[in-house]
């Protein structure tokens, strides 16, 4: 595995996984964009998960919800009230910075000095610490003050404001009319979407419980310091399963999702060992959750931090998006609702009375995942020659480029069409890209599909065309292993088979 964020971020760059967005102009923060490989290597993830996840089960559906969402929505969902992360500002760069953050990065003796400020005794439950200190604005800013909290950008101490919440959706306005009320939000996670459709698909799927529904696309969090790479962006990509089951059912179904998700996690090369559960502690809980794993995954450089979310959302989500909320019996405190128009029940499959059911939400990253992925695959190794070699020992499904197919002399129109025969021969097989390579010498083309993942390179040579020394080579190709680096004779005949049977699955 990598041992630094930096080796990542540099073989990124080099090799065109991910680029800064926006970077002629100077970059925006918290964008990124997905280069030639980072695409493929994206979608290759994203196929998976739907592999899994949807066609693989027999109680599942499909969604893709639209991007901006109408602004009720965003304020029955709880996120216009409460999706905000705590911020201060330092009077005198005008800088914004996440309280955590901020209390973080600084010394631990600055910490629990702020915290002895406020009363704690010790700074041990730091989430506490971060809601005590938003809820007394006036002694926090005394407190910040104080300790001699440090601008992590200027380096001064002193300062700050109070800390106020700062709501992290993006909104954006609709229609040709500025007006008060024409705006809608981009959405801050997707699975809203699946909850407003949830009657939607019920009704032309006749669905009964359980059951769940999958979606994956972007979601946009104006967060205050994006930071650590593609780790913590304002643009992000989800992929959320919403189970829906009956009430009393809720707990199973949660853990069979835990175990799921471990196992998904496992098949991409993230293993069980670089994962730890946190059970969320009560008081750190979302205001929707009854009870949350958070999967926890060692990153270089950053250690142990979110890769996925595990939540029980209960019938919270449901019973607030629903009309006629008091016929239902709710277990969640929700906000009256006199805007919808849809009840967002279906029947309980015993009683057969309409109940709003509980929800279970495995919630991952994309982005997060393909920097666990990519750091997983990561690996330097020293040649007996003493040479060194990067090699990305990416899961076969997952390499953006499957097969290099790379003719030996450039020059000799025969080799190169028979190398375009074989690529073309490859590339129907579906297994995703096939390339077409004749940059550069095979020395430098093994090295860079080393580096990119690439699991095979064939090689198109003298012999192939029956212009080599051994006649009995004609029609046959060599066959480079990128993790064992052994290289063998293939008939062209026999190729495709040979590529399908290691490449499937
Ligand atoms: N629907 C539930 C939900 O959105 P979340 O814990 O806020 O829960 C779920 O987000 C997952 O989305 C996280 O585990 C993380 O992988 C990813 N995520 C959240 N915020 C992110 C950000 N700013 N940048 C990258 N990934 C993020």
């Amino acid at each position: 595995p990598a041992q630094t964020m930096e080796e990542l971020v540099s073989l990124c760059k080099r090799r065109g996984f991910i680029f800064q967005g926006s970077e002629i102009y100077g970059g925006l923060q918290g964008f990124y964009d997905y280069g030639p490989l980072g695409v493929e290597l994206k979608n290759n993830l994203k196929a998976s998960w739907w592999r899994t996840n949807v066609y693989e089960r027999d109680d599942m559906e499909g969604l893709d919800a639209s991007i901006i969402m109408h602004r009720l929505v965003l304020r029955h969902s709880g996120h216009e009230a409460t999706f905000s992360d705590p911020m201060v500002d330092n009077r005198a760069s005008k800088k914004r910075y996440r309280l955590d953050h901020l209390l973080k990065d600084q010394q631990e003796n600055v910490v629990s000095a702020v915290a002895q400020a406020m009363g704690f005794g010790n700074a041990e439950n730091f989430a506490a610490l971060v809601a005590a200190l938003v809820k007394n604005p006036e002694q926090a800013e005394q407190a910040l003050n104080a300790a001699a909290v440090r601008d992590p950008f200027s380096g001064e101490a002193g300062g700050w404001t109070a800390p106020r919440p700062f709501n992290m959706m993006f909104k954006t306005t609709i229609g040709p009319v500025a007006d008060e009320d024409s705006y809608g939000y981009l959405r801050p996670e997707t699975a809203q979407g699946i909850f407003t459709n949830f009657k939607n698909v019920v009704d032309s799927t006749s669905r009964r419980l359980p059951f769940g529904i999958a979606q994956i696309g972007k979601a946009f969090r104006n967060e205050i310091t994006p930071r650590n790479f593609i780790f913590r962006v304002r643009e992000l990509e989800q992929m959320e399963i919403e189970f829906f089951c009956t009430p009393g059912t809720d707990e199973d179904w949660h853990e069979h999702w835990l175990q799921a998700r471990l196992a998904w996690w496992e098949a991409q090369g993230v293993p069980r060992s670089k994962i730890q559960i946190l059970d969320v502690p009560r008081e750190d809980l979302a205001h929707y959750s009854k009870r949350t794993y958070d999967l926890m995954y060692d990153y270089p450089t950053l250690g142990y931090e979110e890769i996925e979310g595990i939540a029980n959302r209960t019938d919270f989500d449901l019973g607030s998006h629903t009309r006629a909320q008091s016929d239902y019996n709710l277990s969640a405190t929700v906000l009256p609702n006199e805007d919808s128009v849809a009840k967002l029940v279906i029947p309980h499959p015993e009683t057969q009375k309409p109940v709003v059911p509980f929800v279970i939400e495995p919630s991952a990253g994309v982005d997060r995942a393909m920097l666990a992925v990519l750091s997983e695959a990561y690996t330097k190794e020293t040649l007996e020659n003493g040479n060194e070699r990067i090699v990305l020992k990416l899961r076969p499904h997952l390499a953006p480029i499957k097969v290099a197919v790379i003719p030996l002399a450039r020059n000799r129109p025969e080799i190169v069409e028979k190398a375009k025969a074989v690529k073309a021969q490859l590339q129907a097989l579906g297994l995703g890209r096939i390339l077409f390579e004749d940059s550069g010498n095979i020395g430098k083309a093994y090295r860079r599909h080393d580096e990119v993942g690439t699991p095979y390179c064939v090689t198109i040579d003298f012999d192939t065309i029956g212009k080599g020394e051994d006649a009995s080579l004609t029609d046959t190709v060599t066959v480079r292993d990128r993790d064992s680096m052994e290289q063998q004779r293939v008939k062209i005949g026999e190729l495709s088979a040979f590529v399908a049977a290691r490449l499937k699955g």
